[in-house]
C-alpha cells in the first residue's frame, strides 16, 4: 500500500498514539484526542500524557464531547513547504477538531508546487482551509465552498493572517454549488473534496459519502479543465479502496490515471498512524 507521511511539520508533531486517542503538539500546547484509528496500546501511560496535556477532549456521545478547558485564546501553528509558508489559527471547537488536519499536509506538498499563476481550485467541504491557503499562496484563484458558517469564518481569519486575497468564500452544499457551477459553464484546474460520511447543506439537504459520491464526482468531471486534477480524501473506514474504486473507475474509466493510498502520521516512538485514504484522478 502506498502510505504516504507528510515530510515538513516542525511545530506540529504526534507524540503518541493507541487505546482510541492521540497526543499531538501543536506549537507549543499538547492535546489529547479520541482517535478510532488508535487501536494498538499508548506507548506512554494516559496518566503520564494528561499531566502533560493543556487540552484534553472527553467524548460523551458518539459524536460529540468538551474538551477540559473553554474560552481558551485562539493560537497558531507555522508551516513551511516548497511553495509554503502559512500560519494556521487553531481553537477549542465543540467537536474534537481543532483547525486543521496535519496529515494532509501531505496533499499541501503534492499541489503547492504544481499550481501556476491564474490557474483555478475548487476546493468542497472546504472547513477552515488550508489546503484553499495552500492554492492561493502558489498563485491560484480558489473557490472555498462549505455548508458551515463557522468553518467558513475560521478558513476567512485564515486568509486574513496571510494576506491571501485571491479565495471565494462560498456558504453553500457542495452538491448543490458544483450543479450551479455547471449550469454556469466554470471549469477548473484543480478540485479537491475532503467529504464527511454524513453532512448538512446550507440550507439542511443532507450529504451522505456512500450515496452521493458517485453522482458528485459526475459532476467534478464536467467541472475539471483538460488536463486538470481531482483530489479526494476520506477519512471513513467504511468507505475503502473496495467500496472507492469501483466508483472512480465508473465514473472516470479504467484508462484515467489514478494513484491512491494511505495518508498516515509517525509518532515520537515511530509508530505509524494511518488516518485517510487519498485519491489523485487526472481524468
Ligand atoms: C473533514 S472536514 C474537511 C477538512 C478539510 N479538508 C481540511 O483538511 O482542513 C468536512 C467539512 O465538510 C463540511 N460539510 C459537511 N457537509 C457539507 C455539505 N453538504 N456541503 C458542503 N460542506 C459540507 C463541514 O462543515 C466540514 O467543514
Amino acid at each position: 500500500m502506498n502510505t504516504q507521511t507528510p515530510k515538513y511539520w516542525t511545530q506540529y508533531k504526534l507524540l503518541d498514539f493507541g487505546n482510541g486517542v492521540k497526543i499531538e503538539q501543536f506549537n507549543n500546547k499538547i492535546t489529547i484526542r479520541p482517535e478510532t484509528n488508535a487501536t494498538n496500546e499508548l506507548t506512554n501511560s494516559i496518566s503520564y500524557w494528561q499531566q502533560k496535556a493543556d487540552y484534553i477532549y472527553n467524548s460523551t456521545t458518539v459524536d460529540g464531547g468538551s474538551w477540559n478547558k473553554t474560552n481558551e485564546a485562539v493560537w497558531l501553528i507555522t508551516y513551511k513547504a516548497e511553495k509554503i509558508n502559512l500560519k494556521f489559527q487553531l481553537s477549542l471547537s465543540n467537536s474534537k477538531h481543532i483547525g486543521i488536519f496535519p496529515e494532509q499536509a501531505v496533499n499541501w506538498e503534492y499541489i503547492a508546487p504544481q499550481i501556476s499563476e491564474n490557474n483555478s481550485v475548487l476546493n468542497l467541504f472546504a472547513y477552515s482551509g488550508a489546503i484553499s491557503m495552500v492554492c492561493a499562496q502558489a498563485g491560484a484563484n480558489v473557490t472555498h465552498v462549505d455548508s458551515s458558517k463557522t468553518a467558513i469564518k475560521q478558513a476567512q481569519e485564515n486568509a486574513k493572517i496571510n494576506n491571501l486575497n485571491n479565495i471565494r468564500f462560498i456558504i453553500d452544499d457542495a452538491f448543490l454549488f458544483s450543479k450551479k457551477e455547471v449550469i454556469r459553464k466554470n471549469k477548473y484546474n484543480f478540485i479537491i473534496l475532503d467529504p464527511p460520511v454524513y453532512g448538512f447543506g446550507a440550507k439542511g439537504n443532507n450529504w451522505k459519502l456512500t450515496k452521493d459520491i458517485e453522482p458528485l464526482l459526475k459532476i467534478c468531471k464536467e467541472l475539471l479543465h483538460k488536463n486538470g486534477t481531482i483530489i479526494l480524501n476520506t477519512y471513513t473506514p467504511k468507505f475503502t479502496v473496495k467500496h472507492s474504486l469501483p466508483i472512480i473507475y465508473s465514473v472516470f474509466s479504467k484508462a484515467c490515471n489514478l494513484e491512491f493510498g494511505k495518508l498516515s502520521i509517525t509518532d515520537s516512538f515511530n509508530k505509524n498512524l494511518i488516518l485517510s485514504n487519498f485519491y489523485i484522478i487526472k481524468p
